[in-house]
């Protein structure tokens, strides 16, 4: 089927790559012409896994670029929005993007073609598209609108999108839910999976992807909510975290216990420095504006705001407890992404910490394999230095702070990371390691929910006050790997 993609950020870039590999001819619209000129001479703009390789493959075969929304459409038989919707002053979503394309392609619609709608949008976007699409000249009959929300995950979009936990589809009349059918067909049948060459699964290949049909509201609702209840329950195990600090439990513990019940799901609850990204605090601000328009104040939602942000100032209070002043300090900082995977820095937690820990007076020499070159754009060039690896990060640092969940980060060479700081704090807000592990390791170990390891020989430098475990830099004898001792 021949598809045009309006927009190629984030997923319009991706879905665009692999409705080509999935076997249809499509035409990608952006109005960056840097950004066109790139992809045409099959530069990614984004750091995605499988993207590179399927842009390679289908470009100039199964995938073309364009900065015409009008040449795009005009043989498209589906036209995908995939623009950019960020919050406006008031939280709500700002749909001026969406409505700007709706304007331009309005008379160049004919002929019955499906209009879809993929970027995230609060619900009834889909029956403003259809007034806008008239108002501005677009014939009645001559096409229709649908709802296709994408469910992609930033580090693992491509195998996200071939390998879906469901595609959803939102159509209020038959042309667009049969044209978006025969779209998804080489998944929904399992067609695709049948053929050599294919992306990996990510884990054990399904026999097809699963198909929800709804009407085009209740498509966006689920949306909406699927982002929402996602950093609930994110935001739901950061506050049970600070209770099993509080009282001695391990929130690890604790969250396998409760991720066993089949109604609960491991997935999405790991504790840390709370949900950052270009997605969940967008969306649940928009969500709840939703709510307010129809006349419902959704308080949950702003408390999972509220703890979402008071985690970040919990973690801070926790490297100051350790280091008792900032002012002066250096500190390695592992992690500039909003989380692994990714370069992407979008409200990304870790930029935050960074941001606070200079106004301290801190300086902070930071490692992260892909988001540097983002981060740089947006952080103070005064007191941040840029390193090449975590060790060259650690080399002579104060401490170390994990702010983002790479895997590479989990598998430090710990005796070379004790033996390169100056003193043997590690202040993780990701939870990459046991308390113990690190104790054993001859480091003072502060991570979220969990008790503090601290090496045996320097227990007597580790003391609770209330809720808080302090320790002072100011005491430490020279590094010594010594045996491990948890304080709760
Ligand atoms: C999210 C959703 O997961 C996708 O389904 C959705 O399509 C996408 O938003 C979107 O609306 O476009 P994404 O923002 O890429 O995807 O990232 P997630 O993997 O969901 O992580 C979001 C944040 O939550 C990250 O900061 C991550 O570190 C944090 N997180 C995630 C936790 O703190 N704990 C967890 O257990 C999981």
């Amino acid at each position: 089927m021949r598809i045009a993609v309006i927009g190629s950020g984030y997923v319009g870039l991706v879905s665009a790559a692999c409705f080509a590999e999935i076997g249809h001819d499509v035409i990608a619209v952006d109005n960056d012409a840097a950004k066109i000129t790139m992809l045409e001479h099959g530069e990614v703009p984004i750091h995605e896994q499988y993207l590179p390789e399927l842009l390679k493959r289908h470009l100039g075969r199964g995938i073309r670029f364009s900065m015409s929304n009008t040449e795009a459409i005009q043989d498209a038989e589906a036209v995908f929005i995939t623009v950019g919707t960020p919050p406006s002053a008031t939280g709500e979503a700002d749909l001026s993007f969406v409505e700007a394309v709706s304007s331009e392609i309005a008379s160049a619609v004919e002929g019955g073609k499906v209009i879809v709608e993929k970027s995230t949008v609060p619900v009834r976007t889909c029956e403003w598209l259809r007034k806008s699409l008239l108002l501005n000249g677009a014939r009645p009959g001559s096409f229709s609108v649908a709802s296709n929300p994408e469910f992609l995950r930033e580090g693992t979009a491509v195998t996200d999108f071939l390998y879906p936990d469901r595609i959803l589809v939102g159509a209020d009349d038959e042309i667009s839910a049969g044209t978006l059918q025969a779209i998804y067909d080489p998944l929904t049948s399992g067609k695709y999976y049948q053929q050599p060459g294919v992306v990996p699964a990510p884990g054990v290949p399904p026999a097809r992807a699963r198909i929800i049909m709804t009407n085009a509201k209740s498509a966006e609702l689920i949306k909406h909510a699927s982002n929402a209840f996602l950093a609930m329950k994110i935001s739901f195990v950061n506050a049970v975290a600070n209770i099993a600090e509080c009282v001695g439990a391990d929130i690890s513990q604790v969250c396998a216990g409760m991720g066993a019940d089949s109604r609960i799901g491991p997935g999405f609850l790991n504790a840390g420095l709370g949900y950052g990204g270009s997605c969940f605090p967008k969306d649940v601000q928009a969500f709840q504006a939703v709510a307010k328009h129809c006349g419902y104040e959704f308080g949950l939602l702003s408390e999972v705001m509220r703890i979402n942000a008071e985690q970040r100032q919990r973690f801070l209070r926790k490297v100051r407890s350790a280091l008792w002043t900032l002012r002066g300090k250096r500190l390695a900082v592992l992690g500039l992404a909003f989380k692994g995977d990714t370069d992407d820095i979008r409200e990304s937690p870790a930029v935050e910490v960074i941001e606070a820990l200079l106004q301290d007076g801190a300086k902070v020499c930071v490692y992260d394999p892909a988001a540097t070159a983002r981060a740089q754009a947006v952080l103070p060039a005064n007191g941040v230095e840029y390193a090449s690896d975590p060790y060259e990060a650690a080399a002579g640092s104060d401490a170390l702070l994990i702010l983002t969940e790479w895997k590479e980060f989990a598998t430090l060479d710990l005796e070379q990371l004790r033996n390169l700081l100056k003193y043997p704090f590690v202040i993780d807000g990701r939870n990459l390691y046991e308390p113990h592990q690190m104790a054993e390791a001859g480091l003072i170990y502060f991570s979220i929910g969990r008790g503090v390891g601290v090496p045996k020989n320097m227990a007597s430098l580790v003391s609770r006050r209330g809720d808080e475990i302090q320790a002072y830099t100011s005491l430490l004898d020279p590094p010594s790997v010594a045996q491990a001792a948890t304080v709760a």
